[in-house]
This record gives structure tokens, C-alpha cells and sequence, in this order.
């Protein structure tokens, strides 16, 4: 453990397929009004597709920023239902995910195509957040670093050092999405440690940048003990994003650890 981390903490809210553009709207004027502190965390939500233009309309000049859940690995033409890299940054988002697990497993995503995705978003100017980790079975198993040094060497095999700087990475086990019981911080770290090593097989230099998100039912209750970790320097929060109150007081609580 240590006081200070050597990277921003970033706490950002994957809002997934929920809520209508009331819920929505509703959602981002509560953000908006929060009186976040000089010493606050970088912020991130990522709406889905259809609610980003209110996102800039209402996060615009803001501290929060905003991105998307996905991205097409082509660049334009006839890809009915994808979303370019240009139309994201024509939004102005910042980041994207690539390879969540929902992806994953419910369209096929292999790790080809998730190495794709991130050059397309790397290779626009946008930050892609590339998402790992392993489900219970391949866990009980002993097979969790096995899994997801995989899923990041897919990725880093296919970059060049340009594309390497700087990474975001989540770590989010597939065990701990949506059950209420994420990892424990020590077990995040874990893993954490793992990728940035794999990291900085690459060069030191890279790995001292990546910053490393754990994602997996994080609440207002378990923020504060993943932020104590070495190589947590963020979370990638679900469910408890869609409660302003509550994403609020994670964002504090990334706030207290760094005015520390
Ligand atoms: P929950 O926080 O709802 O477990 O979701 C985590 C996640 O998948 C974020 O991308």
C-alpha cells in the first residue's frame, strides 16, 4: 500500500442498455450539478449510442466527460447498425470500451476483433478502455491470469508503441458483473500487478502510464479499499452509475484518496 499513486484516479459509468431519455436526462442534470472538488477524480459516463447527444448537450464545458460502449472496427461504409470512430469523435467522446464482457459472450467478440476495435478507436484520437477478465469457471479453475494476459497480449501483439500510449485497461471479472459481490481489493491487485507486468515487458515507460480500472458491482461501499491499492488507479462502475447519489459518492471518495 501506498499514499499517493503516480497516475489520476479515473472513475467512469458504463450506463450499459438502461433507462429512456427522461431516466437519462434526468440522470446527467443530477451529475451536472454536483459540486465536484478541484482534487477530483477524471470522470466519465458512457450513455448508450442514443442518449449521447443529450450527453454533450448537458456535460458540454463540464468537468465530467462522456464516451461510448462500443465502436466499429471499420472506419465507414455499409455496416449497418456499427458506429465509427469518426461519429464518436464528431460527439466529442473521449473514451471507448472495447471487448466488454457482455460483448464478448453475447456477439462473439473474439480477441482479433477486440484488437481491432482498439486501433480504430486509438488510431481516431479517441482513448479506448480495453475491458479483460475471466468467469467463475475458468477462476475455480486457476486459470484467471492465463485468461486475461491472453486477452491483453491479443491486443498488444497487434499495437505498435504509438498505439501503446497511454492504455486504460478495466479489469472486471466476469464473476463479480452485476452479483453485488465484487472481487476483493486485494484479489483486484492481484490481477492488476499481472497486467501491468505484462505491460512493462513493453517497455517500463508504458507501464508507468496504463492506468488499470477494476469494474465488478463497485459501490459507495468498496470504492474507498480499491482506491488504497497500488495498481487501482480507477473503476468502471454498472449498476451503481445509474444512481447519480451514489456515482457521486464514489467520485468523492477517489477525490479524498487523492488529496491525500
Ligand atoms: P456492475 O458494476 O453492475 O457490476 O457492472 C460492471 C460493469 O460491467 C461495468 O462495465
Amino acid at each position: 500500500m501506498r499514499a499517493l499513486k503516480q497516475r489520476p484516479l479515473l472513475v467512469m459509468g458504463n450506463w450499459k442498455m438502461h433507462g429512456d431519455q427522461a431516466k437519462v436526462r434526468a440522470l446527467l442534470r443530477e451529475l451536472c450539478a454536483a459540486e465536484l472538488s478541484p482534487g477530483a477524480p477524471e470522470i466519465a459516463v458512457l450513455p448508450a449510442f442514443v442518449h449521447l447527444a443529450d450527453a454533450v448537450r448537458v456535460l458540454k464545458g463540464g468537468p465530467i466527460a462522456w464516451g461510448a460502449q462500443d465502436i466499429c472496427r471499420h472506419p465507414d461504409g455499409a455496416h449497418t447498425g456499427d458506429v465509427s470512430a469518426a461519429m464518436l469523435v464528431d460527439y466529442n467522446c473521449r473514451f471507448v470500451l472495447v471487448g466488454h464482457s457482455e460483448r464478448r459472450r453475447s456477439h462473439g467478440e473474439g480477441d482479433a476483433l477486440v484488437a481491432a476495435k482498439f486501433k480504430a478507436a486509438r488510431r481516431a484520437g479517441l482513448q479506448p478502455v480495453l475491458c479483460l477478465g475471466e468467469d467463475l469457471v475458468q477462476r475455480e479453475a486457476g486459470r484467471a491470469s492465463q485468461v486475461v494476459t491472453r486477452q491483453l497480449e491479443a491486443v498488444l501483439a497487434s499495437c505498435t508503441p504509438r498505439d501503446l500510449r497511454p492504455v486504460v485497461l478495466a479489469y472486471e471479472p466476469i464473476w463479480a458483473i452485476g452479483s453485488g459481490a465484487a472481487a476483493g481489493a486485494e484479489q483486484a491487485q492481484e490481477m492488476h500487478a499481472l497486467l501491468r507486468g505484462c505491460i512493462a515487458a513493453r517497455g517500463l515507460e508504458y507501464a508507468r502510464d496504463t492506468r488499470i480500472l477494476y469494474g465488478g458491482s463497485v459501490c459507495a461501499e468498496n470504492a474507498a479499499a480499491l482506491f488504497e491499492m497500488p495498481d487501482v488507479d480507477g473503476v468502471l462502475v454498472g449498476g451503481a452509475s445509474l444512481r447519480a447519489q451514489e456515482f457521486l459518492a464514489i467520485c468523492r471518495a477517489a477525490a479524498a484518496f487523492q488529496a491525500r
